[in-house]
């Protein structure tokens, strides 16, 4: 693989968190290891190392309380940073989890007034992202949640994260903002356990939503590993119902804590099929075409030097993965591999053109001449294909 397309560049639509790069490695048992990050430079690193764009919490780019003519400073230099540098902010979010009025959540207090506080924090940061250009807004709900089962009545919650979004959406349509909302699923932490704690949860609960075609999902790789789930199965379902509005990347290893890992540093065969999901689509085309946002955590036992080879081993680990993808799918033999392992076959409708379950009915050849032994016979070949998978990751095909 040439250097060239190694290199990312912003058609590549890498994004990254301010508070990814910026995170100061404080964790539940150590003082931070790294001292702060200005967004100015952050914005100016971001474009050097080729990515796309930024994303932010409120609270990242201005601190929490800031004065009005403060606040206005900090978003005017973080402007022109973007202007001098082209970075783009495709996404935006609100911090409703700092703060210890959120501790017992933003839209799921069972303090009204915390509720109400939490709505209008989000509402003035929707006004900001807009004036950015986001196109998506990203509910994170680290501090909907519970630890005690008898803390909170989970359906009256349900009904006030439902109240909370069917409002902010209809703020966005009658702002005429170009915003749509992705929810991002989490099972835990800091919560003992977080509403919607999966994508499955947060795709039932949209289908509830007053504006359920404004509002998607942000999936991130390590919060489905933390519940024991395959990703690329959680993505896949994403985009079969049209909803995957954004995502997270990045690597965990395992049900533990959030790891924030660098994209592929954890489960590695999953990152390659995962991009080979994305990039890959049934019509040659990219399944996906949004940002690939990543959300990792520069390891605490690093110092800055390490945080930008960190946000660069991101993108090259993509574009590796990629490059990796598409000499799977070019291979004659996994071609070959796939067509004896019949992938193609599950495209085919099960009943025929026109047909019913009264011609299924009628059809001996489906049950009664059908002899299950012999098809029970036949092998899959399906380790086949994941040993080709494996070879070409590992560059020896
Ligand atoms: C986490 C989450 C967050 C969110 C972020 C944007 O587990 O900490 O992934 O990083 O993605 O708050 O909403
Ligand atoms: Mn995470
Ligand atoms: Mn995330």
């Amino acid at each position: 693989m040439t250097t060239a397309a190694l290199t990312p560049t912003p058609a590549d639509k890498f994004t990254f968190g301010l508070w990814t790069v910026g995170w100061q490695a404080r964790d539940p048992f150590g003082d931070p290891t790294r001292p702060a990050l200005d967004p100015v430079e952050t914005v100016h690193r971001l474009a050097e190392l080729g990515a796309h764009g930024v994303t932010f919490h409120d609270d990242d780019l201005i601190p929490f309380g800031a004065a009005e003519p403060d606040r206005t400073k900090h978003i005017e230099r973080f402007r022109t940073a973007l202007v001098e540098t082209g970075l783009e902010v495709p996404m935006a979010t609100t911090n409703l989890f700092t703060h210890p009025v959120f501790k017992d959540g933003a839209f799921t207090a069972n303090d009204r007034a915390v509720r109400r506080y939490a709505l209008r924090k989000v509402m003035r940061n929707l006004d900001l992202a807009a004036e950015l250009g986001a196109h998506t807004y990203v509910f994170w709900g680290g501090r909907e949640g519970a630890e005690s089962d008898a803390a909170k009545d989970i359906r009256a919650a349900l009904d006030r994260y439902r109240e909370g979004l069917d409002t902010l959406a209809q703020y966005v349509t009658d702002r005429g903002y170009d915003l749509r909302f992705a929810i991002e699923p989490k099972p835990n932490e800091p919560r003992g356990d977080i509403l919607l704690p999966t994508i499955g949860h947060a795709l039932a609960f949209i289908n509830t939503l007053e504006h359920a075609d404004l509002v998607g999902v942000n999936p991130e790789v390590g919060h489905e590993q933390m519940a024991g789930l395959n990703f690329v199965h959680g993505i896949a379902q994403a985009l079969w119902h049209g909803k995957l509005f954004h995502l997270d990347l990045n690597g965990q290893r395992g049900p533990k804590f959030d790891q924030d890992l660098v994209f592929g540093h954890g489960d590695l065969l999953n990152a390659f099929f995962l991009v080979d999901l994305l990039e890959n689509g049934p019509d040659g085309a990219p399944a996906y075409d949004g940002p690939r946002h990543f959300d990792y955590k520069p390891a605490r036992t690093e110092d800055i030097a390490g945080v930008w080879h960190s946000a660069a081993a991101n993108m090259r680990t993509y574009l590796l993965l990629k490059e990796r993808a598409a000499a799977f799918r070019a291979d004659p033999e996994v071609r070959e591999a796939l067509a004896g392992a019949r992938t193609a076959e599950l495209a085919a409708p099960t009943l025929a053109d026109g047909e019913t379950y009264a011609g299924l009915l009628a059809d001996r050849s489906a049950f009664e001449d059908f002899d299950p032994d012999a098809a029970a016979e036949r092998g899959c070949g399906y380790v086949r294909l994941n040993q080709l998978a494996v070879e070409h990751l590992m560059g020896a095909r």
